[in-house]
């Protein structure tokens, strides 16, 4: 069954976009088949990888979506890169949204395109929206940088979703915090991460993300990392993440 990891972080500007463009990326360089899906509708996966704009052209309307007003088409990258792509013109009306919505969605996406993975990104509010993907989840990962601030925002994200996968609300079978932007040479940091691994249990803190120029130029000209600088620290630090995540 394809496996469906959901980023997330209910504060913005965490990296979460920047980890599901390179993750996906890392993975397809792996040879598995992924598909990247879009539920914010700030639509920054679509500019995470659009370098090429005419390929948006050849944009296609799989059953599996005919029934969810938040795509606009699935736009193939390369033969290993799907990319379900938001709608960028609207807010939609969440009031009616159940927390099974993406479930069956993740599922029937991953059997029509015989995806190994599923990649989440997720807008920055707990919503309807975000609780609703968690909920479709296998792995949830949640990218923070290791400062005292975002330690609150994370600790609460992780009980609130412990909470719901004990009570079967949820059903992720894992629960991992990527640190990101980090700066050795900044002691908050290192104090924070220190912190982290004693609260959350050092196998919960996936292998850190560096603070990389790299990774926002790469954003910038619409490219993956790997594409843009592959021998960057941000490369080398998403090639290493998807090994632990995905060996
Ligand atoms: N490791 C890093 N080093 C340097 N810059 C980074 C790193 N990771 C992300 N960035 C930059 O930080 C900014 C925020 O990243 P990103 O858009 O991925 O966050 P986000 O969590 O998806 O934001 P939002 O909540 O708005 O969706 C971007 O400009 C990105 O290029
Ligand atoms: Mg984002």
């Amino acid at each position: 069954m394809t496996k469906v990891l959901v980023v997330a972080n209910r504060k913005g500007g965490t990296a979460k976009t920047t980890t599901v463009v390179n993750l996906a990326y890392a993975l397809s360089e792996k040879g598995a088949k992924v598909l990247v899906i879009d539920l914010d509708n700030q639509g920054h996966i679509e500019q995470g990888f659009t370098a090429q704009p005419d390929l948006l052209s050849a944009l296609s309307q799989p059953a599996w979506m005919s029934e969810f007003e938040e795509f606009k088409g699935v736009l193939a990258y390369s033969d290993r890169i799907h990319l379900a792509l938001a709608h960028t013109d609207s807010a939609f009306d969440e009031s009616a949204y159940t927390l099974d919505r993406f479930s069956q969605l993740f599922d029937n996406a991953g059997d029509a395109g015989h995806y190994d993975i599923i990649l989440v990104d997720t807008p920055p509010t707990l919503g309807p929206r975000l609780l609703s993907a968690l909920a479709g989840a296998h792995r949830i990962v949640i990218p923070a940088e290791p400062t005292p601030l975002a330690s609150d925002g994370v600790n609460k994200l992780l009980n609130a979703c412990m909470k719901a996968i004990r009570n079967k609300h949820f059903r992720a079978s894992g629960i991992d915090i990527l640190p990101v932007m980090v700066d050795g040479k900044l002691r908050i940091h290192r104090q924070t991460l220190g912190l982290w691994q004693e609260k959350f249990g050092a196998g919960r803190i996936l292998p850190a993300i560096r603070r990389n120029v790299k990774l926002a130029e790469a954003f910038a000209v619409h490219q993956p990392v790997s594409e843009y600088a592959p021998l960057s620290a941000g490369a080398k630090d998403y090639r290493s993440l998807c090994d632990c995540l995905f060996s």
